[in-house]
């Protein structure tokens, strides 16, 4: 695999925490259904990972992995176009997370901002395991084993890719190093021919002498265009371009997105843990009482006050739900106390209904027929392994313990 085919990848996953709500959708789904037409896109479901944490009361982990499957195929993530998976189901994770373990230094785990944050925080937990102070090793290798060079995430996990990007430059440091890598290298230079040598050569010298970086993107471009290098001397010359030896892990880097932020029915940050969401293919009933209940801004009381649509949680929703006239007529009508609540309330039932149509219209088939999600499960952690095999072969070999 090439550096392109790594800036190609993009993986993700999700915690089966349940049933997903609008905040998911508007926060990371729309993100992934734009990504799967643009990238070679691995999707899952991390089921292990929610073991660091719920060990003690996992709950039915299972099922919560199937209907976060049925939220994200409903909102538009299709399996023709992008992996659809359940880590556990792709047990190389666990290999890889643990040859990953071996090269890691403690001290860099107890330093990962979350890891202390956490365990202060999910006081209900026992969280002083071997298992969760590993968390970010397995997140590592969840992204790794793909050779990914984009990670969708929000702000709370870039930390942890970056923490991946140091495990994976740690781990070509001590295994891509070859016992000829410049003899093997300078060889494979010449097998290039005249001209592309000379270039590769030039571009080289450029970036290590001068830390120039377009030269480096000069050399790789040239490099991936290259048709009569094996894989083992393109990676090869890629790394050597750097200075080091091989690279076995490309370094994977974050990719944030601004998303919209949709506030909970009660103003605050929407999260199951706080009962205020509205859910994906919610039905229209509920949605219209749940809008109708949510909160406004505090100084409306009475019809006659005017309210600030800056100060109201409805209004948010608006931002995302609403054109520009209607969001002037709400913004208009608020301040003059020309209309009330329950008016402002009314299009936007409509159009959050209207978005939820189409959830429900497609998730219906896999609501009806759990076998076919069990299906798209099992066919897209195959794809994924078939992926996941061909790094670890790599890996182990780079390590020493392929016994071929
Ligand atoms: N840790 C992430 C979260 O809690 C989920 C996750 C696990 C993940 N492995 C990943 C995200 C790999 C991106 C890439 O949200
Ligand atoms: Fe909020 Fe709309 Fe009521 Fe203004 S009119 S306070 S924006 S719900």
């Amino acid at each position: 695999m090439s550096s392109n085919d790594s800036e190609r990848r993009v993986v993700s996953g999700m915690r089966p925490t349940g049933r997903l709500h609008i905040a998911h959708y508007h926060g990371v789904l729309k993100n992934w259904i734009r990504l799967q037409h643009e990238y070679d896109c691995f999707f899952f479901v991390a089921d292990w990972h929610a073991l660091t944490t719920h060990y003690q009361e996992p709950g039915d982990i299972e099922q919560f992995t199937l209907d976060t499957v049925i939220d994200w195929l409903a909102a538009g993530i299709s399996p023709g176009s992008c992996t659809v998976f359940v880590q556990s189901r792709v047990p190389e994770h666990a290999e890889l997370h643990l040859l990953l373990s071996m090269v890691t230094p403690k001290s860099w785990l107890e330093r990962v901002p979350s890891y202390k944050d956490q365990i202060t925080r999910l006081q209900d937990f026992d969280l002083d395991t071997y298992g969760f102070l590993g968390y970010p090793v397995l997140q590592s290798a969840d992204i790794l084993v793909y050779r990914a060079g984009n990670v969708p995430v929000g702000a709370d996990q870039v930390a942890h890719v970056e923490l991946s990007r140091e495990i994976a430059r740690r781990f070509n440091h001590i295994y891509g190093r070859e016992p000829q890598f410049e003899e093997l290298a300078e060889a494979a230079i010449k097998k290039m021919g005249r001209k592309p040598a000379r270039l590769y050569g030039k571009a080289r010298k450029d970036y290590v002498e001068r830390g120039d970086t377009e030269a480096l993107e000069r050399a790789r471009a040239l490099l991936a265009e290259q048709q009569n290098l094996s894989i083992g001397d393109r990676e090869r010359l890629f790394g050597y371009l750097e200075g080091g030896g091989r690279i076995i892990l490309p370094e994977p880097q974050a990719l944030l997105t601004d998303s919209s932020k949709v506030p909970g029915l009660d103003g605050e940050k929407m999260s199951k843990s706080q009962n205020n969401t509205l859910r994906l293919r919610e039905d229209p009933v509920v949605v219209e009482q749940k809008i109708r209940t949510m909160q406004t801004d505090p100084n409306r009381v009475r019809r006659n006050d005017p309210g600030e649509p800056g100060k109201c949680p409805v209004f948010e929703l608006h931002e995302i739900y609403s054109d520009q006239d209607i969001k002037d007529w709400v913004a208009d009508g608020c301040r003059s106390a020309g209309i009330g609540c329950v008016d402002c309330k009314v299009p936007l039932i409509d159009a959050i209904n209207e978005e939820q149509s189409q959830f429900i219209e497609r998730a219906e088939q896999f609501e009806n027929n759990p076998d076919l999600v069990r299906s798209i499960i099992i066919e897209g952690s195959e794809a994924a392994r078939d992926v996941a095999r061909e790094t670890l072969d790599d890996v182990r070999s780079a390590i020493g313990i392929s016994y071929r």
